[in-house]
């Protein structure tokens, strides 16, 4: 029990795996089956390791299942996505009792509970929303009157809780900027295309949708088509992923811009577990590198798109 934390046990047989658990979230959108397809390739291609993978459908308690599962098993390291933010000082406390460190991928949890975790490898989702703001300032001017709807993400999860606070700030400013409408679309295709009819039934006064991710902008341009009114052009269509279909979409006039948001983790995850296990002094914040893409831009990265 008094060994540190980050060493391998020095009686751990030579050639051992190194086994990783890990609790993802679901498959709601195009981005997490290519986060689950890196990290499933990752270590699946590497006899070092074996992957012990989850799939939650959603919900907060079947990762928390998850995780003391791991923890039973004795793996090596835990990789966590968390769906929500909150919730998750006892079982992460009891992953640290058993000494097994803990990497939040993607999502974040709420702050003040940094000691639970040894990294989290991930985005800036605060500044994807202020990215996503600034394309349309640029593109309306800053004295513009615009109307917008917000498809949000998963109620309670990081990636919507900051990709809202970005972007409401950063046009907080903006007087003629108005959020006529914000709801959750789950992060889901189906649900931001639901979203987006029942509203269109009150109000087509529209000029933005700004999408927390590129499967609700995808659902919610079905939805601007069946009402008769054209996505891209009627109503400027905001996304944040970078996913396939989204540049596809940009590529057709049916969407104007997509915030990158990098799902392709698995590598960086098993660096991180690699170089806790080498006894190397990890950042708390393994930040991806993400850019924006719109117009041209976006229709020359296409055919390099790895999801
Ligand atoms: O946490 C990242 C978000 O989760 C992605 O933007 C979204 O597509 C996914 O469901």
């Amino acid at each position: 029990a008094d060994k540190p934390a980050n060493t391998a046990p020095a009686d751990e047989p030579a050639g051992k795996k190194i086994v990783v658990g890990f609790a993802q979230i679901g498959a709601e959108s195009g981005w997490r089956d290519a986060e689950t397809a890196s990290i499933k390739d990752t270590f699946g291609n590497d006899p070092a390791f074996e992957l012990k993978f989850s799939d939650a459908q959603q919900k907060q308690e079947n990762q928390i299942k998850a995780i003391r599962s791991f923890i039973a098993q004795k793996v090596d390291a835990i990789g966590l996505a968390p769906v929500v933010e909150s919730g998750w000082e006892t079982v992460l406390k009891e992953a640290k009792d058993a000494g097994i460190p803990v990497f939040l991928l993607d999502r974040g949890i709420t702050a003040g509970n940094e000691d639970l975790y040894t990294s989290f490898i991930g985005s800036d989702f605060i500044l994807e929303g202020e990215n996503a703001a600034k394309w349309m300032l640029d593109e309306f001017g800053a004295d513009a009157q615009v109307n917008i709807v917000q498809l949000e993400g998963t109620v309670g999860a990081s990636a919507a809780n900051d990709r809202k606070k970005g972007f409401e700030d950063a046009i907080a400013g903006n007087a003629g900027y108005k959020i006529v409408y914000s709801q959750t679309g789950d992060f889901t295709r189906a649900k931001g295309k639901e979203v987006m009819e029942a509203y269109l039934k009150k109000d087509k006064n529209i000029q933005v949708v700004y999408a927390h991710n590129d499967d609700m902008a995808l659902g919610a341009i079905q939805a601007i088509e069946e009402a008769g009114l054209k996505p891209g052009t009627d109503i400027k269509i905001i996304g944040v992923d970078g996913v396939k279909g989204a540049f596809e979409a940009i590529a057709e006039g049916k969407m104007n811009v997509t915030v990158e948001c990098n799902p392709l983790l698995g590598p960086q995850l098993k660096q991180a577990i690699l170089d806790y296990q080498a006894g190397k002094e990890l950042p708390k914040w393994i930040k991806s590198e993400e850019d924006v893409y719109f117009g041209q831009k976006a229709i020359d990265a296409l055919p390099n798109r790895q999801y």
